[in-house]
Protein backbone atom coordinates (compact mmCIF):
# COMPACT_ATOMS: atom_id res chain seq x y z
CA UNK A 1 0.00 0.00 0.00
CA UNK A 2 1.51 3.58 -1.21
CA UNK A 3 2.22 5.39 2.89
CA UNK A 4 3.75 8.89 2.82
CA UNK A 5 6.86 9.40 4.83
CA UNK A 6 9.39 11.88 5.84
CA UNK A 7 12.70 11.19 3.84
CA UNK A 8 14.11 14.78 4.21
CA UNK A 9 13.70 17.17 7.46
CA UNK A 10 15.49 20.63 7.90
CA UNK A 11 15.32 23.75 10.66
CA UNK A 12 16.39 27.45 10.25
CA UNK A 13 16.94 29.80 13.19
CA UNK A 14 17.82 33.29 13.12
CA UNK A 15 20.95 34.14 14.61
CA UNK A 16 19.82 36.60 17.29
CA UNK A 17 19.62 35.28 20.76
CA UNK A 18 16.96 37.17 22.98
CA UNK A 19 17.39 35.90 26.62
CA UNK A 20 15.03 36.26 29.62
CA UNK A 21 17.38 38.76 31.02
CA UNK A 22 17.48 40.70 28.36
CA UNK A 23 13.16 41.21 28.02
CA UNK A 24 13.91 42.39 32.03
CA UNK A 25 14.91 45.91 30.44
CA UNK A 26 11.62 45.49 28.03
CA UNK A 27 9.47 44.78 29.78
CA UNK A 28 8.25 44.02 34.23
CA UNK A 29 9.09 40.85 34.39
CA UNK A 30 12.22 38.72 35.47
CA UNK A 31 14.30 35.35 34.54
CA UNK A 32 12.73 33.88 37.36
CA UNK A 33 8.81 34.12 36.46
CA UNK A 34 9.68 33.12 33.06
CA UNK A 35 11.27 30.08 33.94
CA UNK A 36 9.54 28.77 37.00
CA UNK A 37 5.91 29.54 34.63
CA UNK A 38 7.19 28.67 31.01
CA UNK A 39 10.23 26.81 31.29
CA UNK A 40 11.85 29.11 28.72
CA UNK A 41 15.49 30.79 28.93
CA UNK A 42 15.52 32.30 25.70
CA UNK A 43 14.43 32.92 21.93
CA UNK A 44 15.65 33.76 18.59
CA UNK A 45 14.73 36.86 17.14
CA UNK A 46 14.68 37.47 13.31
CA UNK A 47 16.36 40.92 11.83
CA UNK A 48 14.46 43.85 10.63
CA UNK A 49 15.26 42.57 7.46
CA UNK A 50 13.92 38.90 7.66
CA UNK A 51 10.67 37.76 6.76
CA UNK A 52 9.22 34.90 7.59
CA UNK A 53 10.35 33.17 3.82
CA UNK A 54 13.92 33.95 4.16
CA UNK A 55 13.57 31.53 7.68
CA UNK A 56 11.91 28.75 5.57
CA UNK A 57 14.08 28.81 2.36
CA UNK A 58 17.17 27.95 4.52
CA UNK A 59 15.18 25.21 6.33
CA UNK A 60 13.84 23.91 2.50
CA UNK A 61 17.15 23.60 1.37
CA UNK A 62 18.46 21.38 4.06
CA UNK A 63 15.48 19.23 4.00
CA UNK A 64 16.17 18.83 0.17
CA UNK A 65 19.52 18.13 0.77
CA UNK A 66 18.79 15.22 3.51
CA UNK A 67 16.16 13.91 1.40
CA UNK A 68 18.46 13.90 -1.79
CA UNK A 69 16.15 15.91 -3.71
CA UNK A 70 16.45 18.54 -6.23
CA UNK A 71 14.13 21.15 -5.47
CA UNK A 72 12.85 21.63 -9.50
CA UNK A 73 11.65 17.56 -8.52
CA UNK A 74 8.94 18.68 -5.93
CA UNK A 75 5.54 18.68 -6.74
CA UNK A 76 4.01 20.61 -3.99
CA UNK A 77 4.94 23.30 -1.19
CA UNK A 78 2.95 24.06 2.05
CA UNK A 79 4.08 26.93 4.27
CA UNK A 80 1.73 26.82 7.37
CA UNK A 81 2.60 30.42 9.21
CA UNK A 82 0.50 33.37 10.93
CA UNK A 83 3.39 35.64 9.77
CA UNK A 84 3.33 35.40 5.93
CA UNK A 85 5.35 37.63 4.28
CA UNK A 86 2.56 39.29 3.20
CA UNK A 87 -1.41 39.07 3.08
CA UNK A 88 -0.94 37.45 -0.40
CA UNK A 89 0.73 35.96 -2.55
CA UNK A 90 1.21 33.11 -0.35
CA UNK A 91 4.53 32.92 1.33
CA UNK A 92 5.06 29.06 -0.24
CA UNK A 93 4.64 31.34 -3.48
CA UNK A 94 8.27 33.20 -2.59
CA UNK A 95 9.55 30.27 -1.29
CA UNK A 96 8.73 27.98 -4.69
CA UNK A 97 10.18 31.18 -6.64
CA UNK A 98 13.33 31.59 -4.71
CA UNK A 99 14.71 27.78 -4.44
CA UNK A 100 13.98 26.93 -7.76
CA UNK A 101 10.98 24.68 -7.66
CA UNK A 102 10.07 25.32 -11.12
CA UNK A 103 7.21 21.98 -10.95
CA UNK A 104 5.58 22.83 -7.28
CA UNK A 105 1.97 23.88 -6.88
CA UNK A 106 2.48 26.11 -3.82
CA UNK A 107 -0.10 27.74 -0.66
CA UNK A 108 -0.31 28.62 2.27
CA UNK A 109 -2.15 26.99 5.13
CA UNK A 110 -3.63 28.31 8.59
CA UNK A 111 -3.95 26.54 11.86
CA UNK A 112 -2.01 28.35 14.64
CA UNK A 113 0.68 26.47 16.34
CA UNK A 114 -0.90 23.05 14.70
CA UNK A 115 -0.46 24.14 10.96
CA UNK A 116 2.77 22.05 10.29
CA UNK A 117 0.75 18.91 11.81
CA UNK A 118 -2.05 19.59 9.42
CA UNK A 119 0.24 20.71 6.51
CA UNK A 120 1.80 16.84 7.28
CA UNK A 121 -1.96 15.18 6.79
CA UNK A 122 -2.57 18.04 3.50
CA UNK A 123 0.87 16.33 2.24
CA UNK A 124 0.66 12.66 3.16
CA UNK A 125 -3.09 12.64 1.56
CA UNK A 126 -1.42 14.16 -1.73
CA UNK A 127 1.12 11.24 -1.78
CA UNK A 128 -1.06 8.61 -1.16
CA UNK A 129 -3.70 9.42 -3.40
CA UNK A 130 -0.75 9.06 -6.07
CA UNK A 131 -1.13 12.48 -7.46
CA UNK A 132 2.38 13.70 -6.18
CA UNK A 133 5.80 12.04 -5.51
CA UNK A 134 7.30 14.38 -3.64
CA UNK A 135 6.08 17.36 -1.81
CA UNK A 136 7.85 20.27 0.59
CA UNK A 137 5.55 21.16 3.98
CA UNK A 138 7.35 23.85 6.08
CA UNK A 139 6.59 25.56 9.19
CA UNK A 140 8.01 29.19 9.64
CA UNK A 141 7.00 32.05 11.62
CA UNK A 142 8.35 35.67 12.53
CA UNK A 143 6.22 35.97 15.68
CA UNK A 144 8.69 38.83 16.97
CA UNK A 145 6.87 41.38 14.03
CA UNK A 146 3.33 41.05 15.81
CA UNK A 147 4.58 40.87 19.20
CA UNK A 148 3.84 43.27 21.44
CA UNK A 149 6.80 44.22 23.57
CA UNK A 150 4.81 46.06 25.99
CA UNK A 151 2.68 43.18 26.56
CA UNK A 152 4.45 40.87 29.34
CA UNK A 153 1.76 38.79 28.91
CA UNK A 154 2.71 37.36 25.57
CA UNK A 155 6.18 39.05 24.53
CA UNK A 156 7.89 36.24 26.87
CA UNK A 157 6.60 33.60 25.10
CA UNK A 158 7.60 33.51 21.52
CA UNK A 159 10.33 33.40 19.25
CA UNK A 160 11.12 32.87 15.36
CA UNK A 161 12.44 29.92 13.11
CA UNK A 162 11.79 27.34 10.69
CA UNK A 163 11.44 23.58 10.22
CA UNK A 164 10.53 21.73 6.81
CA UNK A 165 9.76 17.90 6.01
CA UNK A 166 10.31 16.62 2.48
CA UNK A 167 7.41 13.63 2.22
CA UNK A 168 7.77 11.08 -0.26
CA UNK A 169 6.24 7.37 -0.69
CA UNK A 170 6.91 4.09 0.79
CA UNK A 171 5.13 0.94 1.21
CA UNK A 172 6.58 0.64 4.65
CA UNK A 173 5.96 2.70 7.53
CA UNK A 174 5.50 6.09 7.58
CA UNK A 175 2.29 8.15 9.03
CA UNK A 176 0.33 5.51 10.44
CA UNK A 177 -2.46 8.06 11.59
CA UNK A 178 -4.02 11.70 11.73
CA UNK A 179 -6.19 13.50 14.74
CA UNK A 180 -6.81 16.72 13.12
CA UNK A 181 -9.73 19.23 15.12
CA UNK A 182 -10.92 22.55 16.21
CA UNK A 183 -13.35 24.62 18.57
CA UNK A 184 -14.06 28.05 16.96
CA UNK A 185 -15.87 28.79 20.05
CA UNK A 186 -12.00 29.84 21.58
CA UNK A 187 -11.34 32.08 18.73
CA UNK A 188 -11.05 35.00 21.30
CA UNK A 189 -8.80 33.00 23.41
CA UNK A 190 -6.28 33.65 20.70
CA UNK A 191 -6.06 36.05 17.95
CA UNK A 192 -4.76 39.03 15.94
CA UNK A 193 -7.29 41.90 15.70
CA UNK A 194 -6.69 44.03 12.93
CA UNK A 195 -5.12 43.71 9.11
CA UNK A 196 -8.34 41.04 7.85
CA UNK A 197 -11.44 42.02 6.34
CA UNK A 198 -13.61 42.34 9.50
CA UNK A 199 -10.56 45.15 10.61
CA UNK A 200 -8.96 46.58 8.30
CA UNK A 201 -5.47 48.23 8.64
CA UNK A 202 -6.42 52.27 9.69
CA UNK A 203 -4.83 54.39 11.74
CA UNK A 204 -6.84 53.77 14.45
CA UNK A 205 -5.88 49.94 14.46
CA UNK A 206 -2.77 51.06 14.94
CA UNK A 207 -2.93 53.07 17.76
CA UNK A 208 -4.69 50.99 19.59
CA UNK A 209 -2.10 48.10 18.90
CA UNK A 210 -4.61 45.90 16.64
CA UNK A 211 -1.74 44.25 14.71
CA UNK A 212 0.01 42.46 17.38
CA UNK A 213 -0.76 38.59 19.18
CA UNK A 214 -3.41 38.80 22.15
CA UNK A 215 -3.87 35.68 24.23
CA UNK A 216 -5.94 34.94 27.37
CA UNK A 217 -3.35 32.61 28.40
CA UNK A 218 -5.22 30.26 31.52
CA UNK A 219 -8.07 28.99 28.70
CA UNK A 220 -5.61 28.04 26.08
CA UNK A 221 -3.65 26.51 28.94
CA UNK A 222 -6.80 24.20 29.83
CA UNK A 223 -7.47 23.89 25.93
CA UNK A 224 -3.78 22.69 25.85
CA UNK A 225 -3.76 20.44 28.41
CA UNK A 226 -6.66 18.65 27.83
CA UNK A 227 -6.34 18.22 23.95
CA UNK A 228 -2.89 16.99 23.87
CA UNK A 229 -3.96 13.85 26.11
CA UNK A 230 -7.17 13.16 24.10
CA UNK A 231 -5.16 14.08 20.20
CA UNK A 232 -2.41 11.70 21.25
CA UNK A 233 -4.72 8.89 22.80
CA UNK A 234 -7.32 9.01 19.55
CA UNK A 235 -4.35 8.89 17.27
CA UNK A 236 -2.16 6.30 18.65
CA UNK A 237 -5.75 4.60 18.93
CA UNK A 238 -6.58 5.49 15.41
CA UNK A 239 -2.75 3.68 14.34
CA UNK A 240 -4.07 0.35 16.34
CA UNK A 241 -0.77 0.88 18.95
CA UNK A 242 -0.80 1.64 23.02
CA UNK A 243 1.04 4.26 24.07
CA UNK A 244 3.70 1.69 25.00
CA UNK A 245 4.50 1.24 21.49
CA UNK A 246 5.40 5.16 20.89
CA UNK A 247 9.12 5.81 21.55
CA UNK A 248 9.25 9.69 21.04
CA UNK A 249 6.44 12.43 21.69
CA UNK A 250 7.40 15.91 19.92
CA UNK A 251 4.87 18.17 21.90
CA UNK A 252 4.34 21.63 20.65
CA UNK A 253 6.96 23.63 22.56
CA UNK A 254 4.54 26.25 24.13
CA UNK A 255 4.89 25.35 27.81
CA UNK A 256 7.11 22.82 30.03
CA UNK A 257 4.25 22.54 32.39
CA UNK A 258 1.80 21.91 29.12
CA UNK A 259 4.77 19.66 27.77
CA UNK A 260 4.73 17.82 31.57
CA UNK A 261 0.94 17.19 31.92
CA UNK A 262 0.71 15.61 28.56
CA UNK A 263 3.95 13.02 29.24
CA UNK A 264 2.60 12.49 32.75
CA UNK A 265 -1.01 12.12 31.43
CA UNK A 266 0.30 9.41 28.73
CA UNK A 267 2.41 7.79 31.08
CA UNK A 268 6.27 8.55 29.37
CA UNK A 269 9.27 8.62 30.70
CA UNK A 270 11.11 11.65 30.26
CA UNK A 271 13.70 10.42 27.94
CA UNK A 272 10.40 9.38 25.26
CA UNK A 273 9.40 13.20 25.17
CA UNK A 274 11.72 15.83 22.78
CA UNK A 275 11.68 19.33 24.31
CA UNK A 276 13.52 22.41 23.00
CA UNK A 277 11.24 25.03 24.48
CA UNK A 278 14.20 26.29 27.19
CA UNK A 279 16.09 27.42 24.55
CA UNK A 280 13.78 28.58 21.18
CA UNK A 281 10.53 29.30 23.14
CA UNK A 282 7.22 28.80 21.30
CA UNK A 283 7.79 29.62 17.47
CA UNK A 284 3.97 28.62 16.96
CA UNK A 285 3.71 26.05 13.58
CA UNK A 286 7.37 25.84 13.35
CA UNK A 287 8.08 24.71 17.09
CA UNK A 288 7.17 20.56 16.18
CA UNK A 289 8.68 20.93 12.91
CA UNK A 290 12.09 22.30 14.27
CA UNK A 291 12.04 19.86 17.40
CA UNK A 292 11.47 16.63 14.84
CA UNK A 293 14.40 18.40 12.53
CA UNK A 294 16.93 18.31 15.53
CA UNK A 295 15.26 14.80 17.57
CA UNK A 296 16.42 13.26 13.87
CA UNK A 297 19.66 15.07 14.14
CA UNK A 298 20.79 14.15 17.41
CA UNK A 299 19.84 10.77 17.14
CA UNK A 300 16.83 10.82 19.15
CA UNK A 301 14.58 9.46 16.24
CA UNK A 302 15.98 5.94 14.81
CA UNK A 303 14.45 4.23 11.79
CA UNK A 304 11.33 2.46 13.06
CA UNK A 305 10.65 4.51 15.75
CA UNK A 306 6.73 5.27 16.03
CA UNK A 307 6.98 9.01 16.84
CA UNK A 308 4.16 10.68 17.68
CA UNK A 309 3.78 14.62 17.47
CA UNK A 310 1.33 16.73 18.94
CA UNK A 311 0.17 20.21 18.40
CA UNK A 312 -2.10 22.87 19.65
CA UNK A 313 -3.08 26.30 18.97
CA UNK A 314 -5.16 29.65 17.49
CA UNK A 315 -8.39 28.73 16.32
CA UNK A 316 -8.64 26.87 18.53
CA UNK A 317 -7.60 23.71 16.56
CA UNK A 318 -5.36 20.58 17.77
CA UNK A 319 -3.71 18.22 15.55
CA UNK A 320 -1.74 14.69 16.39
CA UNK A 321 0.14 12.01 13.86
CA UNK A 322 2.06 9.01 14.21
CA UNK A 323 4.95 8.15 11.99
CA UNK A 324 6.31 4.92 12.01
CA UNK A 325 9.68 6.78 10.84
CA UNK A 326 10.84 5.63 7.60
CA UNK A 327 13.55 7.71 5.91
CA UNK A 328 15.36 4.81 3.10
CA UNK A 329 12.63 4.38 1.17
N1 LIG B 1 6.32 38.39 34.11
C1 LIG B 1 5.87 38.55 35.35
N2 LIG B 1 4.58 38.40 35.69
C2 LIG B 1 3.72 38.06 34.72
C3 LIG B 1 4.13 37.89 33.39
C4 LIG B 1 5.49 38.07 33.10
N3 LIG B 1 5.99 37.92 31.86
N4 LIG B 1 3.05 37.55 32.64
C5 LIG B 1 2.01 37.52 33.48
N5 LIG B 1 2.39 37.84 34.72
C6 LIG B 1 1.59 37.93 35.93
C7 LIG B 1 0.15 38.21 35.64
O1 LIG B 1 -0.08 39.59 35.48
C8 LIG B 1 -0.53 37.68 36.88
O2 LIG B 1 -0.43 38.64 37.89
P1 LIG B 1 -1.67 38.95 38.87
O3 LIG B 1 -1.92 37.65 39.58
O4 LIG B 1 -1.15 40.04 39.72
O5 LIG B 1 -2.79 39.34 37.96
C9 LIG B 1 0.36 36.50 37.29
O6 LIG B 1 1.61 36.68 36.60
C10 LIG B 1 -0.20 35.14 36.94
O7 LIG B 1 -0.71 35.18 35.62
P2 LIG B 1 -1.38 33.95 34.96
O8 LIG B 1 -1.86 34.31 33.59
O9 LIG B 1 -2.36 33.31 35.90
O10 LIG B 1 -0.11 32.97 34.84
P3 LIG B 1 -0.09 31.48 34.38
O11 LIG B 1 0.54 30.65 35.39
O12 LIG B 1 -1.40 31.03 33.78
O13 LIG B 1 0.96 31.55 33.17
C11 LIG B 1 1.05 31.61 30.80
C12 LIG B 1 0.71 32.37 32.06
C13 LIG B 1 2.51 31.23 30.83
C14 LIG B 1 0.78 32.51 29.61
C15 LIG B 1 0.18 30.32 30.73
O14 LIG B 1 -1.18 30.62 30.95
C16 LIG B 1 0.31 29.61 29.40
O15 LIG B 1 1.36 29.09 29.07
N6 LIG B 1 -0.79 29.54 28.65
C17 LIG B 1 -0.78 28.86 27.38
C18 LIG B 1 -0.24 29.80 26.38
C19 LIG B 1 0.08 29.14 25.09
O16 LIG B 1 0.41 27.99 25.03
N7 LIG B 1 0.00 29.94 24.04
C20 LIG B 1 0.41 29.52 22.77
C21 LIG B 1 -0.70 28.97 21.99
S1 LIG B 1 -0.14 28.46 20.50
C22 LIG B 1 -0.27 29.65 19.26
O17 LIG B 1 -1.14 29.55 18.43
C23 LIG B 1 0.73 30.79 19.24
Amino acid sequence: MRKATITGWGKYLPPNVMTNKDLEEVVDTTDEWIRKRTGIKQRRIADEETATSDLAIEASKEALDKANLDADQLDLIIVSTVTPDMAFPATACIVQDKIGAANAAAFDLEAGCSGFVYGLSVGAQFIESGLYDNVLVIGAETLSKITDWEDRNTCVLFGDGAGAAVLQATDKGGFLSFDLGSDGSGADALYMEAGGSRNPATLETIKNKQHYIRMEGNPVFKFAVKTMKKASKDVIKKANLTTEDIDLLIPHQANTRIIESARRRLKLDEEEVYVNLPDLGNTSSASVAIAMAEARDNGKIKNGDNVLLVAFGAGLTWAATIIEWNENI
